[in-house]
């Protein structure tokens, strides 16, 4: 299939852009294939990563808040969606008709929409495999369909402030007038609570970043050593955000795509950023894109809040 080849040529070119560059980087888009998918589910019901189980716990009260501002029979257009358990708790609260989770993992976009006909044989379900950075179509309604976006797992903290704006924009516009968007966004803490939801004891989160190699290693002719690096998460402060980096252990030289890419010992990849905001902060960029605040929930410790935009 020519897509394809065109598509996995893209892939590699961003890849050998990103090693090749003074500081390496690589595309977070990674993370997600099967296995990712899989660390990533496990990482959520790791005990330090708080903001999974935090978010969830809100929602059921941000549900019954917004059953007097959603018309019923709305349309649900999640960002991100590699399951439906977060949607799943606005479902009967706000009696959605029609859910369109959106999302980069087709297989993880199958497994949702098996379960879907299961579990909820009354809502449509349109799938749309895309990268939600990048302008794609929603499903044709009637006008007079109600429509609620949701960003939750603050997904939107991966993104730079830049690419954060213009993705507010672009939803608004998607979404279209009056629709409102509700969102999920980590708080800043302390960071004896920050660093270990990026660090588990365990090392679910060391093996979720190693996987980007490992992928790499099969789908970019690569000769990665996973066991050659390792995984190392800060705090940046300057840019309010966690860092996930890949550190190389040794001086090593790896093979990717037909080219060699050099590493010092300590030197790192840079593989996502995941970005925290004080309300007062997410408030103004959530401005710079055309919303407004109506509504913030957060849990009693102010660890994650959620918000809605309209
Ligand atoms: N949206 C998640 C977050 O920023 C993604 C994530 C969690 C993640 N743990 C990670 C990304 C570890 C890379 C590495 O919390």
């Amino acid at each position: 299939m020519p897509g394809l080849a065109a598509a996995e040529h893209a892939l590699i070119a961003e890849v050998l852009a990103g090693l090749t560059g003074p500081r390496k980087t690589l595309p977070p888009k990674l993370f997600y294939d099967e296995a990712g998918c899989t660390l990533f589910g496990a990482i959520t019901r790791t005990p330090e990563y708080y903001l999974t189980r935090t978010e969830r716990a809100l929602l059921p009260r941000v549900a019954a808040a917004l059953g007097k501002r959603i018309p019923p029979q709305a349309m649900l257009v999640e960002y991100g969606a590699s399951d439906e358990s977060k949607a799943e708790l606005l479902f009967s609260p706000l009696r959605i008709a029609t859910y369109v989770p959106v999302d980069i993992a087709t297989s993880a976009l199958a497994k949702l929409a098996g379960r879907m006909r299961i579990r909820h044989q009354a809502i449509t379900v349109h799938p749309v495999a895309a990268n939600f950075l990048a302008p794609f179509r929603l499903p044709t309604t009637t006008a007079s369909t109600p429509r609620l976006g949701f960003f939750p797992g603050s997904t939107i903290g991966n993104l730079g402030h830049g690419e954060a704006v213009e993705f507010l924009r672009r939803a608004r516009l998607a979404l279209g007038l009056g629709a409102p968007l509700l969102i999920g966004v980590d708080l800043e803490k302390p960071l004896n609570i920050l660093i270990p939801a990026y660090d588990d004891a365990e090392g679910v989160t060391a093996a979720f970043n190693l996987n980007v190699l490992v992928r790499l290693n099969r789908e970019a002719d690569a000769d990665f050593d996973p066991a050659l690096f390792r995984h190392r998460a800060a705090w940046n402060t300057e840019f309010r955000r966690i860092e996930m980096h890949l550190e190389s252990r040794v001086p090593q030289s790896v093979r990717v795509a037909g080219r060699r890419i050099k590493f010092a010992a300590g030197e790192t990849i840079h593989t996502e950023n995941s970005h925290k905001y004080s309300e007062v902060r997410f408030a103004s960029l959530a401005a710079r894109a055309g919303w407004r605040v109506a509504e913030s929930w957060t849990d009693p410790n102010r660890l994650f809040s959620v918000q809605l935009l309209i």
